[in-house]
């Protein structure tokens, strides 16, 4: 692997590309992920799910599946309903969920009946004998129809129609005032295509009550103590008496965020059943319980004839599927979707959303997304590049003259953020340059001529991450901020806990290096723990890249406050006022004396041996409330060459540069961004949970949802710009998601550069070889 190139100066510990600390596990088989877990007289659970997409229960018999040799028990709605779990609160707080389908089925694969078994088999075999009668009623797969309100699928719910919830922002009449008085508007329709997080391991738990009646429940969760406080809501046990384990993590990207049915069933059977219960989703119940994206989307942005902006107006059309199970924080339906303007300056601007229930599985979760952020800058992106073209600017040229500058930070837009630093022209130089694309430009007007279809994209995307300051964010209620531990031992060794929980990131390294450059110790001598409530202080989570910015910044302020309690001690040792003394190359050192002075590792022994009249011990706990979320951006640049006989698209080079401010290891960025980019490239090409006309889910498995392995991924470079968060402790950004919700415009954008001079203007993702090759045959035809 190539290693990313930062700007900024090394240091001790932060910079440097220090091998993961948890790899010496993974690599030899030895992570303790969600199915390693046995307890001791363990039942095992398997769901029963819908063939129909929207059907009536008349009936359910499990006399059969009861007769299986290992049958324990079977549980539906009835069950769960009589005591009181027969629905669940989304997260979001605008809507609830059924646990198992109760009086109908509102999407195929939905969970209609739990069943207990003594083996995994037994439940199994009990699941495909439980006989449901079921009578089919209209599907409603699209959200245009569901509309109408002529089906209505929800009765439940007290308002009597599809329609979930109005969003919107900005100033309409102003936006439209300017749209009217605009030289040019360009108007276009863009779908952000149904998908899924698709982590390689699926979700599943064990839950037990133990002798104490206390419930251990070991799940796959990105966010355990949100879990454990949702529980609490859920189910009203006392949040005493709930602990939360989330071991290691096989991927989240969003997926293991929301409290899935299978998980309420397999904690009604433990306690009803007194006896532990696992469960492990199959990659069928993985790929048909959750989506993300789906948003249908209509841009106008207005612009001078010189390319200057005057006004964006966006509305959009959001498919919630069966529940609005979004873990979107409460005061943002639509998440983060303001971000559409993107990387410039509109003077005006305005984003309405409606959102509709229809028969589809439920979510909308934050795939490697800070809540919608993709589908917002999947849009500006595209949209900029279609201006461009009928401006005949090149769609550099028509960023740059539009990019907000970076003298304009803190830069507040018309849809209520304020960013907090950028560079935009740097770094879309950087690229340029990287790229070489004078010369791509050059080979391009040579291949048009000879009528080869040879293209080159941009995406010079903002992102908005860190969810976030208080006093917007929450979900549930509870603050979005989140908490970290430091213990110091005598040694000068320690351990690190936070509420955040890595799913592969890497947080066992870095946050070990935030910690040592502060301290000035060595990074390799600290323990990093994440997921469990009972020992790691509360937090939100890890996802939408909030980790970086929210507990990254928790742990510099936690480190900074032992500093300060190690500079008495360190004054105590040297017999000096505390205030003689500087922090200097990683040493208390008494000003204006030098070699006057004490490590951290002297004061750390002290603290346990020697304190003096300090309090002794070298520990503390630190809550972060961040001022303001952070702005990552980056250019990304696709080149491509489309086959004009058969549609085949070859990504020939891809280039990503990305600005995550300071950087804390660039080999674990380095690797963010080739994964996150390896997704993008998917959505891009070949991914989408697509529906018949019958409601008939099309994507259920690997085999017609694809993942692409290393043979067909392109390959990645890198590169990295730097300008720090004025307002994060160590100056971070995040990058997780950066390549996720940036490339997919790049790839979409080179292959239409591509089909460019044949008139085509856009089509909608995934750009298979067969959407490509009929593009290519009807512009023929058309031209
Ligand atoms: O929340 P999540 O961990 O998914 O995303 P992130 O905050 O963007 O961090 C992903 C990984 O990259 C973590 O190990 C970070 O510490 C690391 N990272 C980094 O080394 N430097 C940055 N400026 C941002 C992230």
């Amino acid at each position: 692997m190539t290693e990313i190139k930062t700007e900024q100066p090394e240091k001790m510990a932060m910079g440097r590309s220090m091998k993961r600390k948890e790899d010496p596990r993974f690599l030899q088989g030895k992570g303790n992920y969600i199915d390693d877990i046995n307890l001791k007289n363990q039942l095992y659970m398997a769901l029963v799910h819908s063939p129909y997409p929207h059907a009536n229960i008349k009936d359910i018999d499990s006399s059969a599946a009861m007769e299986v040799p290992g049958a324990v028990a079977v549980v539906t709605a009835k069950e769960l309903d009589a005591h009181g779990v027969g629905w669940l609160p989304t997260f979001h707080g605008l809507d609830k969920q059924m646990v198992l389908a109760n009086g109908k089925v509102l999407y195929q694969y939905q969970e209609v009946a739990a069943c207990y078994a003594e083996t995994r088999e037994a439940a199994y075999d009990m699941a495909e004998l439980v006989a449901v009668d079921y009578e089919p009623l209209e599907v409603v797969n699209d959200p245009y129809k569901a509309m109408t309100d002529e089906v209505l699928l929800r009765p439940d719910r007290e308002a009597k129609t599809n329609h979930i919830y109005n969003w919107n922002v900005g100033d309409e009449s102003g936006t439209d005032a300017a749209l009217a008085a605009s030289d040019h508007v360009i108007r276009q329709h863009i779908t952000f295509p149904r998908v899924h997080a698709a982590p390689l391991e699926p979700c599943g738990c064990v839950a037990e009550f133990d002798a104490m009646g206390r419930l251990q429940f070991y799940v796959t969760s990105q966010a355990p103590h949100v879990y454990r406080t949702a529980l609490f809501m859920v189910l009203g046990i006392p949040e005493d008496k709930i602990r939360v384990i989330s071991p290691d993590l096989g991927g989240g990207f969003g997926n293991k965020v929301p409290i899935y049915p299978g998980y309420v069933c397999a904690i009604a059977g433990a306690l009803v059943l007194q006896r532990p219960v696992k469960w492990i989703e199959t990659r069928t119940e993985n790929m048909t319980s959750s989506f993300a994206r789906d948003y249908h989307m209509d841009i106008e942005i207005g612009a001078s004839t010189d390319g200057t902006l005057t006004a964006l107006k966006v509305n959009t059309v959001a498919d919630h599927g069966a529940f609005d199970a979004a873990a979107d924080p409460t005061k943002y339906p639509a998440g983060m979707f303001g971000v559409v303007t993107g990387s410039y300056q509109f003077p005006h601007a305005f984003a309405n959303l409606d959102a509709y229930f229809t028969n589809k599985q439920p979510g909308g979760v934050a795939y490697r997304c800070s809540f919608r952020v993709t589908e917002a800058s999947y849009l500006i992106e595209r949209a900029m590049d279609i201006l461009a073209d009928d401006l005949k600017m090149d769609p550099t040229e028509l960023r740059r003259k539009n990019f907000i500058r970076k003298d304009q930070f803190p830069y507040q837009t018309p849809l209520n953020f304020v960013y907090d630093s950028g560079d935009y022209e740097h770094t879309m130089d950087v690229a340029l340059e990287k790229i070489g694309y004078t010369e791509l430009l050059k080979e391009q007007a040579e291949k048009r001529a000879r009528g080869e279809l040879m293209g080159i994209g941009f995406s010079t995307f903002t992102e908005v991450t860190g969810a976030g300051p208080s006093k917007h964010f929450d979900i549930l209620g509870i603050k979005m901020f989140d908490g970290a531990e430091i213990r110091i031992h005598p040694s000068g060794s320690g351990i690190i806990r936070t509420g955040t929980k890595s799913q592969g990131q890497g947080h066992e390294t870095t946050w070990a290096q935030i910690v040592a450059e502060e301290l000035g110790l060595d990074p390799q001598n600290f323990i990093v723990e994440e997921g469990d409530t009972d020992t790691a202080p509360y937090g939100l989570g890890t996802y939408a890249s909030r980790s970086t910015p929210v507990a990254g910044g928790a742990l510099a302020l936690a480190a900074r406050k032992i500093r300060e309690k190690a500079r008495k001690i360190a004054a105590h040792l040297l017999e000096v006022g505390e205030h003689d003394l500087e922090w200097k190359d990683y040493k208390f050192e008494v000003m204006g004396v030098p070699g006057q002075s004490v490590t951290m590792k002297e004061v750390a022994f002290a603290a346990y041996t020697n304190p003096g009249d300090n309090e002794p011990g070298l520990e503390t706990t630190l809550y972060y409330d961040p001022p303001n979320m952070v702005f990552p951006h980056g250019t990304y640049v696709a080149v491509v060459d489309v086959d004009r006989e058969t549609g085949e698209t070859k990504v020939r080079r891809f280039l990503a540069v990305d600005d995550a401010g300071t950087i804390i290891n660039p080999m674990i960025v380095e690797g963010q961004i080739h994964g996150g980019l390896t997704e993008g490239f998917a959505i891009a090409f070949m991914q989408e949970i697509a529906y018949d006309e019958a409601g008939n889910n099309l994507a259920t498995n690997f085999t017609d949802y694809l993942v692409p392995t290393s043979l067909e991924s392109p390959h990645w470079e890198t590169a990295a710009t730097c300008t720090p968060s004025p307002h994060h402790p160590i100056g971070a950004k995040s990058v997780g998601e950066s390549p996720n919700v940036g490339s997919p415009a790049a790839f979409v954008n080179a292959v239409i550069d591509a089909l460019s001079p044949l008139g085509v203007r856009h089509i909608d993702m995934p750009l298979s070889r067969e959407k490509v090759w009929a593009a290519i045959r009807n512009a023929e035809q058309t031209h």
